[in-house]
């Protein structure tokens, strides 16, 4: 069995170290990367490589810094050339990117079977590009992984027990990698202080509108009197707030380059809490015990908002400090497996190799 597996940001590289290692282990599938080149940045691309042992991509398509179709049109075109090509049996996509869409949509129309690694997520806000994508991505797949009952629940939902597709809770793979990787986390760099609150801010719905931005670094500001603030911050945050100018910022916000993966486990063990719009780093903060503050209006895991482990701060001040009042007066309790058992790259694998 040959698998054609497109990547090309930050948490697919993530997600499909986990998944490439389960497919190593397996003698009769052949796996090729190919990296679209949506992150490019050193500390947002090779890095993951070097770190996670992530087989080489076979093809880099460097395609990045676009709009939005131009980005999704260019990958589709490169994708579909070299699908041709390779003639896969199966093309693996995860998440709700771009790359995820393009690499998706191309396999479908040569009627090449699609594996969506995170299917069934919604946020229920189309105004959410993610959102766009992983609809779409979901409908022309073959075979949907699953994170969560919720996701399977989302996907009958929408229709799918009647669509000529195989819906599947796998479990989180990410949960397989913080488990893999927990125990070979670095230590903290020597300049990251003992008590610490671990933030990232990326997401286009806050980054592109000014008044959130700021409302959200002032909340930043005003935490940061109690205790320090670290942020490894995403090159598009970086650029805008440099326009916005950063004089009247906390000195107690340590605002870093992106980290590597290694690093970001360990800040998550040795943190207090965690703030953030990533999908992801809210299940990690999960995975590690921290409660989490979203910085959006929305989650796709509802599961941690219901168990009280993750509160939605949105973008208001006034919301994010009293979000972190009520994490700082109340302890949490964190419930067990609600992302599988930290075997769900076996389980797609195995899945895939029977079927
Ligand atoms: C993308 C995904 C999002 C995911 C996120 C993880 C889409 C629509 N969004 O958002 O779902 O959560 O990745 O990080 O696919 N840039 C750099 N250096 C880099 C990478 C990006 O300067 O290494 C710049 C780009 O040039 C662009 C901006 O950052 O101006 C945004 O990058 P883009 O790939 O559009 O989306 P992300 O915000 O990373």
């Amino acid at each position: 069995m040959k698998i054609l597996t497109v990547i090309g940001a930050r948490p697919q590289f993530i997600k499909a170290a986990a998944v490439s290692r389960a497919i190593a282990a397996h003698k009769s599938i052949e796996e090729i990367i190919i990296h679209t080149g949506q992150h490019f940045d050193d500390n947002m691309s090779r890095v993951f490589f070097d770190e996670l042992n992530i087989p080489q991509p076979l093809y880099n398509l460097d395609i990045h810094s676009l709009n939005h179709g131009a980005m999704t049109g260019r990958m589709l075109e490169k994708l579909e050339e070299l699908m041709l090509i390779e003639k896969p049996d199966i093309v693996l996509v995860y998440g709700d990117t771009n790359s995820t869409l393009a690499g998706a949509l191309a396999a479908s129309k040569l009627h090449i079977s699609v594996a969506h690694v995170e299917a069934g997520l919604r946020s229920f806000n189309m105004q959410m590009p993610e959102e766009v994508n992983r609809i779409l991505t979901d409908r022309i797949s073959t075979f949907l992984f699953c994170p969560t009952t919720k996701a399977v629940e989302n996907l009958r939902k929408e229709g799918f027990e009647d669509q000529p597709c195989h819906v599947f809770n796998s479990g989180d793979v990410m949960y397989d990698a913080a488990l893999y990787y927990a125990d070979r986390a670095k230590k903290p760099e020597a300049d990251i202080p003992p008590d610490f609150i671990l933030a990232t801010l990326h997401r286009a719905e806050n980054t592109d509108h000014a008044d959130r931005l700021k409302s959200i670094l002032e909340a930043f500001n005003s935490i940061a009197e109690e205790i320090p603030i670290v942020l490894p911050l995403h090159p598009r945050t970086r650029k805008i707030m440099n326009n916005l100018g950063q004089s009247k910022l906390s000195s107690n916000l340590l605002i870093l380059e992106p980290q590597g993966y290694l690093q970001m486990i360990s800040m998550l063990k040795n943190c207090k809490m965690v703030m953030t719009d990533s999908g992801g780093l809210q299940k990690e903060a999960y995975f590690f015990r921290k409660p989490c503050i979203t910085l959006r209006t929305e989650t796709e895991w509802v599961e941690l908002i219901n168990s009280g482990v993750n509160k939605l701060g949105r973008f208001e001040k006034e919301n994010i400090l009293k979000a972190y009042k009520e994490f700082s007066d109340f302890p949490v309790d964190f419930p067990e497996s609600l992302y599988g058992n930290g075997d769900a790259s076996q389980k797609i694998i195995r899945f895939l190799k029977e079927f």
